[in-house]
């Protein structure tokens, strides 16, 4: 498949056939994802790809909950809607054949080499820098999902579940110094891909001569 095409036929999937994910096929994505451009080429993330549908199940419970906590009080009907669709939005992975968790850790900018001539840390700068490290796994994902759906697989990108980092990292045994950052859902496509409504390029699109 040309590039462009895949950039074209890539939407986001969150309802999958029951096929398995070949873990060839995961290695491969992720050998995509490990070719992004990242900040200082740290390439500071790690993928780790699940398949175990208990420890799903278990992740999905911990982000249930975690929403019943951070929202336990939905007075009205409209609010209960829509916290019944962040619930969806954030654990339909459950369902998902594969599950890919992505991990990051703190990088070495050249610039940390002048904190000790000033007052600020290694996060003052990164946040100056609007967040390098969060902008290289963005990278990294989009090749990932641009090499599914080269594989003829669906994928879907998740943030949503991330409320409940600390218990996920706990299921997942990451500890320091990775962090879990984002997930990935991948599957065969249940039905067709459909794909979404995207602003015009006059409207993003801006020259400054
Ligand atoms: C940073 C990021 C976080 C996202 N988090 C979620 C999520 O938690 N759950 C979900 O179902 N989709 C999530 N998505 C997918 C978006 O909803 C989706 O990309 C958007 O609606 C546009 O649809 P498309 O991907 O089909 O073009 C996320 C996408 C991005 C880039």
């Amino acid at each position: 498949m040309q590039l462009k095409e895949a950039i074209e036929a890539r939407a986001s999937v969150r309802k999958f056939a029951p096929e398995a994910v070949a873990v060839a096929d995961l290695q491969e994505m992720v050998r995509c994802a490990g070719l992004a451009p990242s900040v200082n080429n740290e390439q500071p993330w790690k993928f780790i790809a699940v398949l175990n549908k208990s420890l799903m199940a278990s992740m999905a419970q911990a982000v249930h909950r975690h929403l019943d906590q951070l929202f336990p009080d939905t007075p009205t009907a409209r609010d209960q809607s829509v916290k019944n669709t962040v619930d969806y939005y954030s654990t339909f992975f459950k369902d998902a054949p594969a599950l890919i968790a992505v991990a990051s850790k703190n990088y070495e900018a050249m610039v940390d080499k002048l904190l000790p001539l000033t007052n600020m840390g290694h996060q003052d700068v990164n946040a100056l820098r609007n967040y390098p490290d969060v902008q290289s796994i963005g990278a990294a994902i989009e090749n990932l999902l641009l090499c599914a759906v080269d594989l003829g697989y669906g994928a879907c990108w998740l943030s949503g579940m991330m409320m409940a980092r600390q218990e996920l990292e706990g299921l997942l045994q990451i500890a320091e110094p990775w962090h879990l950052t984002a997930f990935i859902a991948v599957g065969r496509p249940a039905g067709p891909v459909r794909q979404r409504d995207k602003k015009p390029i006059e409207e993003i699109f801006q020259v400054v001569e």
